[in-house]
Order: structure tokens, then C-alpha cells, then sequence
């Protein structure tokens, strides 16, 4: 792992035309951890992966270098923050670039309590002038590219124009990327889980704003689970954004190099890209880290496959046991057959 100091310049290789958005994976608390990435970037090179959120006064308060912990191998990586105090959100973007990061994300599509009360997410839909003065002082702050990511609407704001207003303030400011989770949030009586559920997805609204603001990147985001679901929302709009079904069936990703970016798939099976892993996962070992933090995002890989189940029951029963290490992993690889002739295609 590299990055525990701060970098005088990024280290990473994508940064001077910035990233491509064309495929992202998106951001998720708990789940888009750095030893998911670490994963996903086994899968896909290109891919555009978000960190977990990081509050701004997590960042600047808290254990700077541990929230902002990665590996280079996880580059093209972009880190989202959690904010709206437009000094802090400056402070933290300059840490993004120091620390090598290659976009800077503002969430405003979170809607839980806990960060509504702290003006943070999805509430600040409600407060554009707020957002894009944040905004506006992180593109002053770094060189990085400023994007936001942001619903349709909230309860009580909803309307087209609100999103429109919304989204011009922002592009007032500088922003010029705009990531769109197709449904509103209601921040009055639904759960974060449920905010991801229950309110419809509206693809034609995304799809309005690209026509609307065609010098504007929008990416679309929210219920997208194949590749004939992405090159249709592609014909719409700039990128597609994936949470859940990268998360759940990460080998998906092996197949998004050559499907949307022209490149040859890096691994050709799942035991290739877990093998891959292998030495990463014994240096987190080496530092203290339980097998079983890093093994719970390893659980999808073989979803479907024969032996998979096998795969991931030996997995939950060992790998919290004190000083399992390297050879759970090993042990449950075993209980999968490794295809003699693989078809990367096979996802
Ligand atoms: C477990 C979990 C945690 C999430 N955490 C975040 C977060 O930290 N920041 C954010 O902007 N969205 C977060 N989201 C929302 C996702 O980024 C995405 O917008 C949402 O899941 C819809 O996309 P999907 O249908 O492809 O999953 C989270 C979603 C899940 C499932």
C-alpha cells in the first residue's frame, strides 16, 4: 500500500486528460472498500472506481491518512466526499490531489438522518446556491476534476426546473460532470435502503439533461444491471454508473475493457484474478488487517458458477477465525473447477 503520506504530485498515470467515465462503479459505504477495489481493478483497467464516502470532518479531524488509504494499483480512482462548509470541502479536495486520487466526487444523492443533519447528501438538493459555492471552491482548491453526484429530485423539490436550476448553479460554478441516480430521495419516512428501491426510476429525466446541456458529462446511475441495459442508457448520455450488480457480481467487470473501452480483457478467469490478489491480501495480512475484512468482498466472485456456493460457505465459516490467513482463500479456490479453455465472455 502506498499513500500513508501525502504525495507531493499524483502518482497516477490517468490524471493529465483525467479519467474516463464511460464505466463507473459507484460509490458505497462499507462496500467500495479499498480491498474491493483492489478486486475490481483485477477485473477491469479501465473501470472509474469511487471510494466510500468520506465526510469532510472525518478528513480533516480524524485519521487523515487512514481514510484516504489505497493502493495505486486501484487507479483510475476518483474519492467522494460528504460536505457543504465550501473552506473544508477546498481543504479536502487539495488532499484528494495530494494523495494522488484522480477526481474528486461531492455526494448529493445520500439521504440518511445522519447526514442530513450535518448538511450533507441528499438535503442539499435543497440548497443549490450552497452546493455550488462548495463547489466552486473545490475547482479553485485542486486541479482535479470536480464532479457531483445527485438525484433527480428530493421530496418537495422535484420538478424539472428544480433540477435544472440545480444543475445550472452547478455548472455556474465549473462543475462539468454531473453523476445522476435516476430517482428522487425522500428524506421525510424512507430508509437509505429504501431510498435506492422505492422511488420509480426515471431514466428520461437523465436522458433530458444530456439534450438539455449537451456540453455537460452526465452519467447515468441506479438499476443497471447488464451490458444491453448500458449501451442503451450510452446512446443517452456520457457514462453509466453501477453500484449493487458490480458489488454482488464483481466478474462482470472482467468483460468491461473489451465491451466499452476497445481493450483486451485483463484476466481470463476468476481464479486468475483472485490469484492476482493473493499477494495483496498477504500484505494486509502482514499489517494487522483480519482476513475476514478483506474476504467479505471476495463472496460474489464465483456467484452462479458450480462450486460457488461451496466457495463462499468455506469462506464465512473460516475466514473470521483468529489467524486465518492466505490458506482459506487457497482451500476455498479449490472448491471451484477453473474453466480448462475460458471464454472471458462467460459472465
Ligand atoms: C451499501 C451501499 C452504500 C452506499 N453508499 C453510498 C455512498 O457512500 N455515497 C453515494 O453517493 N452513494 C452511495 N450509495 C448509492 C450508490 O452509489 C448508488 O447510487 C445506488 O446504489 C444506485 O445504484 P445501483 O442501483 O447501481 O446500486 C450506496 C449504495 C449501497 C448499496
Amino acid at each position: 500500500m502506498q499513500n500513508q503520506v501525502p504525495l507531493s504530485a499524483s502518482t497516477s498515470p490517468y490524471q493529465a486528460n483525467g479519467p474516463s467515465r464511460r464505466f463507473c462503479v459507484a460509490p458505497m459505504m462499507d462496500w467500495t472498500t479499498s480491498h474491493y477495489r483492489y478486486l475490481a481493478r483485477q477485473l477491469s483497467r479501465h473501470t472509474l472506481l469511487y471510494t466510500e464516502m468520506v465526510t469532510t470532518g472525518a478528513l480533516i479531524h480524524g485519521d487523515t491518512a487512514r481514510f484516504l488509504r489505497h493502493d495505486e494499483a486501484e487507479y483510475p480512482l476518483a474519492l467522494q466526499l460528504g460536505g457543504s462548509d465550501a473552506r473544508e470541502l477546498a481543504h479536502c479536495a487539495r488532499l484528494a490531489e495530494q494523495y494522488g486520487f484522480d477526481e474528486v466526487n461531492l455526494n448529493v444523492g445520500c439521504p440518511s438522518d445522519r447526514v442530513q443533519n450535518n448538511m450533507i447528501g441528499a438535503c442539499l438538493m435543497g440548497h443549490p446556491d450552497k452546493v455550488a459555492e462548495g463547489v466552486r471552491s473545490m475547482i479553485e482548491a485542486t486541479d482535479l476534476p470536480v464532479t457531483v453526484k445527485h438525484r433527480i429530485g428530493i421530496d418537495g423539490r422535484e420538478s424539472w426546473d428544480d433540477l435544472c436550476e440545480f444543475v445550472e448553479k452547478l455548472a455556474e460554478a465549473g462543475c462539468r460532470t454531473f453523476i445522476v441516480h435516476a430517482r428522487i430521495a425522500i428524506l421525510e419516512g424512507l430508509s437509505p435502503k429504501e431510498n435506492r428501491d422505492i422511488p420509480p426510476l426515471k431514466y428520461d429525466r437523465v436522458y433530458q439533461l444530456k439534450a438539455k446541456y449537451p456540453h455537460l458529462e452526465i452519467i447515468i446511475n441506479g438499476g443497471i444491471k447488464t451490458f444491453d441495459e448500458c449501451h442503451e442508457h450510452l446512446r443517452h448520455t456520457d457514462g453509466v454508473m453501477l453500484g449493487r450488480e458490480a458489488y454482488h457480481n464483481p466478474w462482470l467487470l472482467a468483460a468491461v475493457d473489451s465491451e466499452f473501452f476497445g481493450q483486451a480483457a485483463p484476466v481470463k478467469t476468476r481464479h486468475q484474478a483472485l490469484r492476482a490478489m493473493l499477494p495483496f491480501i498477504q500484505s494486509e495480512l502482514d499489517r494487522g488487517v483480519f482476513l475476514t475484512h478483506m474476504s467479505r468482498h471476495l463472496l460474489g466472485l464465483f456467484h452462479g458458477q458450480p462450486g460457488g456456493r461451496q466457495f463462499r460457505r468455506y469462506i464465512s465459516e473460516n475466514a473470521h477465525k483468529s489467524g486465518a490467513g492466505l490458506e482459506v482463500i487457497e482451500t476455498a479456490l479449490e472448491k471451484v473447477r477453473e474453466p480448462a479453455n475460458p471464454e472471458i465472455a462467460e459472465a
